[in-house]
Order: structure tokens, then sequence, then C-alpha cells
């Protein structure tokens, strides 16, 4: 357990905006912020964050929450890890035993290991490079002759693997760390694939190499790339960590951590195709750099860096392998809505080594200069100065037509079309058509993978009920004891919920606020939530009530099952949108003024369903009643049912009016 002055520390010190613009760039709004969801394919802010109530919410995915959710949905964490996470990043100690592993999912503790890994496996990387033999005498001068700094290795932490075949692993087993979480992390390989994990078949992932560790947004070690010094080897020059648990190369950029402030504050991310360009070019000063690796650029990647900016400019070899590289990504970009522009470097040099012989206003110079966007770069490769040649000209506007086809923004796609038009000579309605024949194509193949991911997405669902990795309620499921009226039930007992959120600290009357006498009567009338999850929900806070005196929406803000649902509800409160439930619209419609009546309303219809599951019990007894007796009892208070069941009614009848 973790202890609550720890939880409440970080809600006083770690503010929700803070947290947030960790991973999406805010912009204020009025009183609050807003920025795109990480959470889903936004194209239009749609998340809103409030700071003077510490809540997110997406109008649009619906995610929600206080600052624990938000790390939750984003890292992928437990409850407990979440406020780990931010215990650790500002330095609220957490005492031994508090977070207690063996209360964690299991997935969540294979994660748990793996990070404890990786982050040892960086501090042993770098210790190595700056202190051992070997480092001292061999690397570390390579780095220095490459023209890296100190300050630069220190930045990006870049270390020295192992030089013997398990240096890391015995290191790792002797501080403690499991084979099999080595392992995991994709720090250790099997040296025979049939055989298990065990140290005697395990051997380093990384030896004699120069190690790069790759940092998520937020600055946890995912993974390593590694780059071979020795020329006379058959040997891959760059090796790169598995995938693992932690580590989707499809979902990280390499120097984002490091480079997003800049990002941010140039409205501007410079593309580039490998470790040392952006290791090279940020020791220049020009710091707001990311590469995607190796791999293809994705579209998660895309949505990942639109958190921070739009405009990218692409950095790559003018050598063929670069041109094609820059040609792949450039769709994907586009698709994505960012602006993209590419500059191409002169044969045989890359940014590093441009920024290294020329220096950094050269290299900006440079830069400057030579972007264009995707037309232009289409047009100089594929028509050179052929301009007259019609075969090299069609299969010219064919290619750009296809990337402007990718353009989810009409009005770009028609300004492209036409400078296309412009450039090429080529009649506007000619193209346009050939727009829409790649669009169709899109359209086609995008629906072919949606089907099969349904198709998918269907056999997980029903192979596997139980894949809710989840520390918060998802108010969905009930016991079936109560299975009765539950469907009804459960929207009159989030209603009740949601208006307890609202006006829980608001008079009522002379005596009670609104949660007093919501939980006077809860508890006078016993008609307690009947759903396991609600029934936790409401003696919560009731517990909460007698104990502090007090309850307002601050408390059902900072509790982790409701934290959800009234970042919700809070952030609705002056504003409807489409997709809400409906029964939002009755909240607001009385709210203020008349949010009393509410609480009646909702209690009222409480009371209806509890009349209702009794007068079911009491039916069911009827018919197995023994004696003729029990049958009159039981015809008795059917009728007393009915009676308080028609003044309840009534009661509604009057409230609705
Ligand atoms: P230096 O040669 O040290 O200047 O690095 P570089 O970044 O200039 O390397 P290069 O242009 O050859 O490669 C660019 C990027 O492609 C690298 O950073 C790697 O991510 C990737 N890469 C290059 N070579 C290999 C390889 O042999 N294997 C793998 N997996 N990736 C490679
Ligand atoms: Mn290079």
């Amino acid at each position: 357990m973790i202890s609550p002055e720890i939880i409440n520390k970080l809600f006083d010190i770690a503010s929700i905006e803070e947290v947030v613009g960790e991973y999406v760039m805010l912009k204020r709004a009025g009183a609050n912020y807003k920025g795109l969801c990480p959470f889903h394919d936004d194209k239009s802010p749609s998340m809103s964050v409030s700071p003077s109530k510490g809540i997110f919410k997406c109008f649009s995915c619906g995610q929600g929450g206080n600052i624990f959710q938000f790390i939750m949905e984003h890292e992928g964490l437990s409850y407990p890890l979440a406020i780990k996470h931010l215990a650790d990043k500002y330095n609220v100690p957490i005492e031994e035993g508090q977070i207690d592993v063996t209360e964690l999912k299991e997935e969540a503790r294979v994660k748990e290991g793996v990070y404890a890994c990786l982050e040892f496996a960086r501090k042993y990387f770098y210790e190595r490079l700056n202190e051992s033999q070997d480092g001292k005498v061999v690397y570390k001068p390579y780095l220095l002759e490459r023209g890296i700094a100190q300050q630069t290795i220190d930045t990006f932490s870049i270390g020295l693997s192992g030089t013997q075949r398990t240096d890391l692993l015995d290191e790792g087993l002797k501080n403690g760390y499991g084979a099999q979480q080595l392992y995991d992390a994709g720090l250790v390989k099997k040296i025979n694939d049939a055989e298990g994990v065990i140290p005697s078949n395990l051997r380093d992932t990384f030896i004699e190499r120069i190690v790069f560790p790759i940092f998520s947004v937020s600055g946890k070690v995912l993974g390593f790339g590694g780059r071979i010094i020795k020329k006379d080897t058959k040997a891959p020059k760059y090796l790169n960590s598995p995938e693992t648990v932690v580590y989707e190369k499809r979902k990280e950029l390499y120097g984002l951590s490091v480079g997003k402030n800049d990002i941010r504050l140039k409205d501007r991310a410079f593309l580039v195709e490998g470790y040392m360009d952006v290791v090279s070019l940020n020791q220049s000063g020009v710091e707001n750099v990311i590469a995607a690796s190796g791999t293809a650029f994705t579209e998660e990647q895309a949505r990942l860096i639109k958190r921070f900016t739009h405009n990218i400019t692409m950095l790559f070899d003018g050598d063929v392998a670069g041109v094609n590289a820059s040609l792949k990504h450039i769709k994907t970009l586009l698709a994505a809505d960012l602006n993209v522009e590419v500059a191409l470097f002169p044969p045989d040099e890359d940014p590093d080594s441009f920024i290294q012989k020329r220096g950094t206003s050269a290299f900006k110079e440079y830069v400057t200069e030579k972007s264009q966007n995707f037309i232009g770069l289409i047009a100089e490769v594929t028509l050179g100065n052929q301009k007259n040649d019609p075969i090299k000209k069609a299969e010219t506007a064919r290619s750009i037509a296809e990337n402007i086809a990718a353009l989810p923004d009409p009005l770009k796609r028609a300004a492209f079309i036409n400078e296309t038009a412009n450039l090429l000579q080529i009649p506007e309605r000619v193209l346009i058509d050939e727009v829409n024949k790649f669009k169709q194509e899109n359209r086609k193949q995008k629906e072919q993978e949606q089907r099969r991911e349904e198709r998918i997405q269907e056999k997980q669902n029903s192979s596997d009920t139980s894949s809710s990795y989840n520390y918060v309620p998802e108010f969905t499921s009930f016991t079936t004891a109560e299975a009765l009226l539950v469907d009804k039930k459960s929207y009159q007992e989030q209603d009740l919920l949601k208006t307890l959120i609202l006006f829980a600290d608001q008079e009522f009357d002379e005596e009670h606020s609104v949660a007093e006498y919501i939980f006077k009567e809860l508890q006078e009338e016993e008609i307690w939530p009947v759903s396991k999850e609600f029934e936790t929900v409401f003696k919560d806070a009731y517990a909460y009530l007698l104990e502090h005196k007090m309850l307002n929406e601050l408390y059902f803000i900072r509790n982790p099952s409701t934290s959800k649902m009234a970042a919700g509800i809070l952030s609705q409160r002056h504003k409807l949108s489409p997709g809400w439930e409906d029964n939002f619209e009755k909240i607001v419609k009385t709210e203020d003024d008349n949010y009393k009546h509410q609480v009646v309303q909702n209690l009222n219809y409480l009371k209806l369903n509890h009349i209702e599951i009794l007068m079911k019990e009491n039916q069911e007894k009827m018919k197995c009643a023994e004696t003729e007796q029990e049958v009159l009892h039981c015809q008795q208070y059917h009728a007393v049912l009915q009676e308080i069941r028609k003044k309840i009614t009534d009661e509604i009848g009057t409230v609705i009016l």
C-alpha cells in the first residue's frame, strides 16, 4: 500500500498541466488548456486540461481522469506503478515495501523488472565507457575523434557494452536481476533457441559496441542501439534491441526525450536517419532533432511527433538510398496531416558529417536553401532535367498524385494539385482524376484492413474475457444475484453518482449538504446501490464523509475509481457536446438552480428499483409458499409494496413537472 500522504503530496506538486504537458503540447484556452489527445488519432485538439480541478478529459474518445490515470493510460502502468512513476519524477521518496510487487498484475510485474534491468544496463554501459580500460583507451577516443564531446556523451548517456560474451549477463546476475528478466529486456540472447532461458544458454546481445540508450518520451530506457567500431568484421554496423514488452519500435522516436522542448519551441522537428546525426546535431546546437532508427516511419510515430509540432523537415542523404527512404516516409507523414519538407544532403554527406565539417550556421543556411515540399522532391528525383519527356512526366505526376491522395485535408489537396498542375504543365482535371483513383484504392485497402482487424478482435473477444488489466473498476460488471434490473439500475446509480460528484458540498437543506442527505437516505431507506462497483464507490465516499465531515468534488477527482467519471462530468459541466450520454442533458438542464430536485429524483428512482426487486423476490416466495398463511402474508406484503411504489411514482411525477 502506498500511503495517502504520498499520493496527496503528488497531487499538490505534480500539476495536471505539467504531467500532461510532458507528452502533449498544450495551448491555453481560457481557464483551461487544450491539446491533441494522445489516446486516439486526434485531428483537432479534443483534449481539455483543467488546472483548477486537476483533470484531463478527451471529448472525442472519452479518456479522462487525474494525473495518475493519465500516466496509467499513457505508460501502460498499473495504479501503484503510475504513482511510483510520478514519485520518482518529482523526487518524492517511497519507502521500501510500500509498493508490494506481489500485488501487481503479472504484466505490470514483468514490465517493472524489465525497466529496472534496462536502467541497470544503461548505468553499467555508461560506467564502462567512462571508467573501464577499454573505454578509456579505445572507445572514448573513437567518439572524441568523431567530434563527440563528453557533455554530449552525458546528455545522451552513451555507453560501452561488454567486450566478453557474458559481461552484462554476469554483472546483472551478480546484482540480483534474473536471467529471465534480462532476457525479457532484450539484453541477452539465447545461444541455442531450443533450450531454455538459463544462464548457461545465454549471452549478451551487445558485445564490443558503443551503445545509444533509446529513451521513451518521458525518459525511461526502452532499449539500445549499438555501433560496432571494428572495421574488419562481417557483423552489422548497427544492432538494435529486439522488440520487448516495453520497446515497440514503431511507437518510439530516438532523440525525442532530449529534443522535445526545443521541438515545441521551434515548432519544427528535423527528422534524420541515424543515432549519430541526432547526437551530433544536438551537440552543435540544433536540438530539435529526432530519428526513426532505421525503420520506415510509422503512423504511431507520426502521431507521437504531432503532439509537439506539425512541421517536419527530413534531412536525408542525397544518395539513392536516402531519397528512397525519404519517399517512403513522406506518405505516412502526409497522411498524418503533418507539413513535410525535405532537404537532401550532398552525396557522401549526412547531417552529422556536414555540421561537423562546416559548422552550425552553414548547416542552417543549407537546410533553409534546400528545403522543398514533396512535390519539389519527387519532381527533382523522377523528372530531373528531362522536363519534356512525356513518359517521365506521367511517372512524376502519378507519384505526386499518390502522395496528394494521402492528405486528409481537402483544401491542402486542392492547393497541391494546383501547384503540381503549374509545375508539370498538366491540366488540373487530369491530376484530380488520378488523385481520386489513388484515394479509392486507399479506401479499399483501409476497409480490408479494418475487416481483418475486426475479425481478429472478434476472435480475441470470444477466447479472452479477462483482458482487463486495469486496477480501476469499469462500472460495467454486476453480480448475477442482483441481475434482475441491473441494466436500468446501473444508469440510475450512475446518475446519482454524477449528481453527488457535481453537488456534494452544496446545501441541500438547513441541516444537510447534498452528500449528507444522499447518504442519510441510502442508509435509512436501505437503498445502497446493488451493483458491486457502485456500492463500493458509495460506501467508500460515505466512510470518507464520516471521517472528514466533508465531501466535495476533489475527493472524486482524486479517488482512482471515480476520477475518470469525475473528469467527464466536471469538464462537461458548462459545455454539452455530442457523444455524451443522453442522461447528461438531464443534469445540465437542471443544474445549479434545480439540483435539489435532481437529488430527490435520483433517490426516488433508486427506491423504485429496490421496491421492484423486493416485489420480484416476494413473488418468487409466493410461488414456493407451502401454507395458506405464507401465501396470505406474501399478498399483504405485495400490497404494501404497491402502495409505496405508487407514492414514489406520484412524487417522481411532480418532481419531473
Ligand atoms: P555513422 O556511420 O556512425 O556515422 O552512423 P550513421 O548514422 O551515419 O549510419 P548510417 O548512415 O550508415 O545509418 C543510418 C542509420 O541506419 C543508423 O543510425 C541505424 O539506425 C541504421 N543502420 C545503419 N546500418 C545498420 C545495420 O547494419 N543494421 C541495422 N539494423 N541498422 C543499421
Ligand atoms: Mn554518419
